[in-house]
């Protein structure tokens, strides 16, 4: 279970198949933009500020700073191994097998949660914007999933409030269709929709910046740096754990490698433009919300700190004093316009945060099958999961499986706790990255590096140390998750993976076994 698959076959693999090398740096850098900007800075900014009010600037900056760091440690391993299964790709060549699928499981939490996440997200702007621009109420039972609480280790499910998220399964689905048809029409959509969703935020900065009142910025830290005593992932830092969802996604570009055209110089230049880029909008649209409309969190009926999306949160949102507040919206945005006087420019945000999600959903969803698609490959999944469609060129069997789990996930979960959730996985991913990049210096010094991280001894321990801030300034039940997710997934691997290895059968993980132009070899487990 350490057995390492070498850089070389890893790169050979690559090179006798597979999918077809049509992306270029600014389709890159768009794929990175399309996959980062969404629920984050749509949606989560309402939830950031009910955690640490207006210092929720703070939590973008540690959020962002942490990413950065961990983007420098993904370019030099993205430049010198330019194949598809990002972090996972890479445990496998420098921390042996178990390791590299415990990366590529965590993975799973990082993509389609956070599919499931954005389509929540979605979810909640579509409903905003049929009710304000069309007058047309959806059903309540269909509006969102149950209400979660812990009853000890046990969720107990609450129908009462809502069954099921109607709207976030039709997104789902759709983007899901759009994958399976092909990458080059979704790569060409996406960066149509890239653009409805910068002029959307632009317009927004614009609008709300001019009205910005200094006043609103004070109490700057309502509930300190990390939340009072007895609560879990409040103030600042904690908000920076949640809101570190924002910039989750620029390590999707890394998972296209294989479809980049020169991918040593082009992957780097997507990575990090895609995150600087990114930054600087959320600081000006954080600015803008607080400034305009003041961003203080709500309070318990009896004064306590509340955390988002609690049963105890939504009583508070529902005391007529609190109505308006921005932390109880579930379009942020939108609603921020609506309360400057804007009422038509909010809709008009609203729509393009439809039009605009999916591509974030898109992205999430494509990392996602592409990691599945190598792990079939490598033989740690059934191999049917990489078959590729004759006709549409895609592994349209991972895809559609993918697809319906997200679904599943997004109809019945908040957005907050999936974001939450998501994050768990990609702090884990970020972390083993970060030693990988440190541990392949020592073992592979000589090997040629496209691109160097710079100062790796001093930024890559500050990426891990930034990771394991976050992942314990989550809320309990998130951090939770991992551990649990893990052990399933030791179970999965020494049940399957650990036998049907192609490193371990002495395969070299090469990809004879898998054909092109074989007609689809049958069911996920059909061996
Ligand atoms: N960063 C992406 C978003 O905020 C996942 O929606």
């Amino acid at each position: 279970m350490w057995r390492v698959k070498s850089l070389d076959a890893i790169l050979a693999t690559a090179e006798k198949k597979s999918l077809h090398r049509s992306l270029g740096p600014i389709q890159l850098t768009l794929l990175g933009v399309g996959a980062i900007i969404g629920t984050g800075i749509f949606v989560l900014t309402a939830a950031a500020a009910q955690k640490a009010g207006p210092g929720m600037m703070w939590s973008f900056v540690i959020a962002g700073a942490v990413c950065a760091f961990a983007a420098l440690c993904y370019s030099e391993l993205a430049s010198m191994v330019p194949v598809s299964g990002s972090a996972y790709t890479y445990s496998y060549a420098v921390m042996g097998e178990l390791l590299a699928w415990m990366v590529g499981w965590a993975l799973i939490l990082e993509y389609a949660v956070a599919a499931s996440a954005v389509s929540v997200g979605w979810s909640g702007y579509f409903l905003g914007l049929i009710e304000n621009a069309l007058g047309f109420h959806w059903p309540d039972a269909l509006r969102h999933g149950p209400a979660w609480s812990m009853n000890g280790w046990m969720p107990v499910a609450d129908f009462s409030a809502g069954i099921v998220n109607v709207p976030a399964i039709i997104v789902a689905l759709t983007v899901t269709a759009l994958l399976v048809i092909g990458t080059t029409e979704s790569a060409r959509v996406n960066a149509v929709l890239v653009a409805i969703k910068v002029t959307a935020l632009t317009v927004f900065v614009v609008m709300a910046l001019p009205v910005l009142k200094t006043g609103n910025f004070s109490p700057f830290t309502p509930n300190g740096w990390f939340g009072p005593t007895g609560t879990t992932g409040m103030g600042v830092v904690g908000a920076a754990a949640s809101i570190f969802f924002a910039y989750v996604g620029f390590d999707a570009v890394s998972t296209a490698a294989e479809e980049t055209k020169d991918p040593q110089r082009n992957v780097p230049i997507g990575l990090i433009g895609s995150l600087a880029l990114c930054t600087i909008f959320y600081l000006l649209v954080a600015a803008g919300a607080i400034g305009a409309v003041g961003a203080q969190p709500v309070h318990g009926i009896d004064g306590s700190v509340v955390q988002p999306g609690s049963a105890a949160f939504t009583a508070a949102c529902n005391l007529a004093a609190n109505k308006e507040a921005l932390v109880c919206s579930n379009e942020a945005l939108a609603h921020v316009l609506r309360q400057i006087n804007f009422p038509v420019l909010g809709n008009l945000l609203g729509l393009a945060a439809n039009l605009a999600l999916p591509s974030v959903i898109l992205m999430m969803i494509y990392g996602q099958t592409r990691i599945f698609f190598v792990m079939a490959r490598d033989g740690l999944l059934p191999k049917s999961f990489a078959t590729i469609h004759p006709k549409w060129k895609t592994p349209y069997v991972v895809t559609i499986f993918t697809g319906l789990c997200v679904a599943v996930a997004a109809a019945f979960f908040p957005v907050g706790q999936l974001a939450d959730i998501s994050n768990s996985g990609t702090l884990f991913a970020f972390f083993m990255v970060s030693i990988a990049v440190m541990v392949l210096r020592v073992k592979d010094p000589n090997r040629p590096r496209p691109f160097k991280t710079p100062l790796v001894w001093v930024i890559a321990p500050i990426a891990m140390l930034g990771c394991a801030v976050l992942y314990f300034n989550l809320p309990f039940e998130a951090m939770a998750v991992l551990p649990v997710w893990g052990a399933i997934g030791l179970v999965i691997y020494f049940a399957y993976g650990f036998r049907k290895s192609h490193v371990g059968k002495g395969l070299r993980g090469e990809v004879h076994e898998l054909d092109d132009d074989a007609p689809p070899t049958g069911l996920p487990g059909a061996e």
